[in-house]
């Protein structure tokens, strides 16, 4: 695979980005779109207005039943605590139809704690899909898609400057012009892919923001900046204050501009007379702020290093944009260099095809397949056979009966598992005193039982090498002292010898009765120690049967209980398992509201063509006699046509219904079919995202005011 050795983009990247890539590469000049004719305008114009008329917010009304319905889901849960509010595109008459419902969550005492989390579970009886909790952003959010309207929600915690921002550009988009400008220029960049700020391209909020600031641009102004002369309204916010007062009153343009001939200008304006180095876009200022003056000067790599692995830092301020009332934050900040470098691809690539003349359809080629809504709800049903229906239907019902059972079954289980679990932390509460007496009775019993060790072995050693009693000892002396005190008879005197023995037998005895009463001292110590230690020992089976008891009681009230021990590592892993059961009971909801979906949808389809069966049959017997051609056989046309083209042999019935539905000509459709799927397949793009410094060397800079 070939690098580029002037940019460093592979073979790939040079495909991803082409018209970046061609600009950085060869020299050439940005196309001027200062010579557009005025035909082309007009005929842009007329393009415009044939996507506008089919874009309108076909949604509204899904919009507002599942609004209404997750706030009063919300009520039951949290009780008049919660409120729920719509902002965003819902609110402010900027929807293009494809975008999501935002809401923002509130309570208006304290926020119930692990909110995100209960609101997941509800949000998984009700059988939302795809449910994600972004708990640690400035604003958590939890993202979810209603498989009913097939909206994509996000509903954000205490989200109160979106609230306020929204009616700022709902007060912008009164003017009709910037209305439908916004309108194309969010058309326009969701269908090239590069309106995610998850994706880490730019938000549709981001884009509003654009645009509004061109409108205040353009000569004579579209747009007026509302933030000006208006009275202050402070609102507290997270240890911080922001003015959200505006000016909601109605502005008299004078501006006559065609909506192509500001569409062109926007473009122009940002692909390349916008210095995204010095400037931020601003509209409480209602013309650029200077990077300069705001300390948001572009620091770390630039998203072509980046994407190139020349440098691995992190961007800050890639595409200045100013929020309207958080001054401090730059919407740009979600931006990746990937997303940074598509968007700056688009831009090169939307003012070239301008100036080549190309229609709005082709500009806003969709750049991955677009979900395209079915025609019908029974778009599928309509070529497949009523026994088939039927046998699918009776399937369906069967899974549903399962699934329900095991849904009872998996709800009984978690439910036994939090009795257990509460009871087990009654129990555990229960014995808190009895554990911290045991803990208190070790403590002490293990200096005792060392103080017993060691006058044990003083006793026993002096023991060892003393067999006499203290008393034979005594006795002993007394006698050997007699002897040596009485008075001495001069006739039997002691020779010297026996006299010098007694004194050392004297001293000997002397030493042995004071070892003996030090081992009589040790042994009495010993005893009373002993005694200590045993009623210890006896303290602490106490405690012991006092937990037994507690845990006895808690099997006889739940016999589950058996063989658990009453310690928090119990608690943890019957909580563990608590989780597990909840996990698999939102599972099975999905799968149940899913089979109610399909059943509903099918059962339907019986009625609908039920229905019609019934009136073509009064139709055909009023015009029995004029009958004229017989109708086609109830099979299934696509199955025939495959058998056809594979060559199969077909029965009467079959080749009748083949000929009714356009004889063999039209069994080409079926492959022809295929292959435009193939074709539209190969369309898609596996991502898309962008970088917006790079163009800025060649581009005619936009002098600020
Ligand atoms: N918002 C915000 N700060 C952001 C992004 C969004 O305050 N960084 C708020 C704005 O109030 C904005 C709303 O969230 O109006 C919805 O944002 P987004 O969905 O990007 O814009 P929409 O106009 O709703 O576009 P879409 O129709 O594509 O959903
Ligand atoms: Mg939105």
């Amino acid at each position: 695979m070939s690098v580029c050795s002037t940019t460093g983009l592979s073979q790939t990247q040079q495909e991803r980005w082409p018209y970046l890539y061609k600009h950085l590469i060869e020299d050439i000049d940005v196309p001027d779109l200062s010579s557009i004719t005025e035909a082309y305008i007009s005929s842009l114009d007329g393009d415009l207005k044939k996507v506008i008329k089919k874009i309108g917010d076909a949604k509204a009304k899904s919009r507002e039943s599942l609004t209404n319905h997750l706030t009063s889901l919300m009520f039951r849960r949290f009780g008049k605590n919660a409120m729920i509010e719509a902002f965003g595109s819902s609110v402010t008459n900027l929807s293009i139809g494809t975008g999501d419902l935002d809401l923002c969550l509130s309570f208006k005492n304290k926020t119930p704690r692990k909110v995100l989390r209960k609101i997941s579970g509800l949000l998984h009886e009700e059988g939302m899909e795809n449910i994600q909790l972004i708990p640690k952003a400035r604003i958590p959010i939890v993202k979810f898609k209603d498989p009913r309207s097939g909206l994509d929600v996000d509903i954000s915690l205490d989200n109160r400057l979106a609230i306020y921002n929204s009616h700022l550009l709902k007060s912008y988009a009164q003017e009709d012009r910037l209305r439908r400008l916004v309108h194309m220029v969010k058309y326009w960049a969701s269908r090239r892919g590069i309106n995610n700020a998850f994706d880490g391209s730019l938000s549709s909020y981001a884009w509003t923001l654009l645009t509004i600031q061109h409108a205040q641009l353009v000569q004579p102004a579209l747009a007026p900046n509302r933030q000006e002369n208006c009275p202050s309204k402070p609102l507290s916010f997270q240890g911080k204050t922001f003015d959200v007062g505006f000016n909601d009153d109605d502005f008299k343009t004078e501006n006559t501009q065609s909506l192509a001939s500001l569409l062109i200008s926007f473009f122009d304006r940002y692909a390349t007379r916008w210095d995204w180095e010095s400037m931020v876009v601003s509209i409480r200022n209602g013309e650029a702020h200077s990077t300069k003056a705001k300390k948001w000067n572009h620091t770390g790599p630039l998203p072509l290093e980046v994407v190139t692995g020349v440098d691995d830092g992190r961007m800050e301020h890639v595409m200045p944009i100013e929020d309207p009332f958080d001054h401090e934050h730059d919407l740009s900040r979600v931006v990746r260099a990937e997303g940074a470098m598509s968007i700056q691809d688009e831009f090169m690539r939307v003012i070239t095809m301008l100036s080549e003349g190309k229609s709005w359809h082709d500009i806003c080629e969709p750049v991955f397949e677009i979900d395209e809504e079915p025609d019908d709800l029974f778009h599928d049903l309509r070529s497949t056979s009523k026994d088939e229906i039927a046998t699918r239907l009776e399937n369906l019902r069967a899974n549903l009966v399962e699934v329900e059972g095991q849904i009872r079954d998996l709800v009984g289980e978690r439910q036994n598992s939090k009795e257990l679990l509460d009871l087990l932390r009654g129990g555990l509460r229960e014995t808190r005193n009895v554990k911290s007496d045991r803990q208190q009775i070790l403590s002490e019993l293990r200096p005792l039982s060392m103080k017993v060790q060691e006058l044990r072995e003083v006793r026993d050693g002096i023991n060892q090498r003393i067999a006499i009693p203290t008393k034979r000892i005594h006795e002993e002396m007394v006698r050997i002292f007699e002897k040596l005190t009485s008075e001495v008879d001069v006739f039997n005197a002691p020779n010297l010898g026996v006299e010098k023995g007694d004194f050392a037998y004297f001293f000997e005895l002397q030493a042995m009765y004071e070892a003996s009463l030090k081992s009589n001292e040790a042994h009495q110590e010993f005893i009373r120690l002993r005694r200590e230690q045993n009623e210890e020992y006896r303290a602490l089976k106490k405690t012991k049967k006092q937990e037994e008891d507690v845990l006895t009681k808690l099997v006889e009230s739940n016999p589950a209980l058996e063989g658990v021990h009453l310690n928090p590592k119990s608690v943890k892993e019957f909580q563990k398992n608590a989780k597990l059961l909840q996990r698999s009971i939102n599972e099975q909801y999905s799968s149940k509201h899913e089979l109610r979906r399909e059943i509903g949808r099918l059962e339907a389809w019986q009625r609908i063509s039920s229905k019609r069966n019934q009136n073509r049959g009064q139709r055909s017997s009023n015009r029995d006699s004029t009958r004229r051609r017989p109708r086609a056989p109830d099979v299934n046309i696509n199955e025939v046509r495959q058998k056809a083209s594979s060559g199969d042999a077909l029965s009467l019935t079959e080749l009748d219904a083949l000929l009714s539905k356009g004889g063999i000509a039209s069994i080409g459709n079926v492959s022809n079919e295929k292959s435009q799927q193939k074709q539209r397949q190969s369309k898609k793009r596996s991502s898309h995202k962008i970088d917006i410094r790079q163009g800025r060397r060649r581009g005619r800079k936009e002098t600020r005011k």
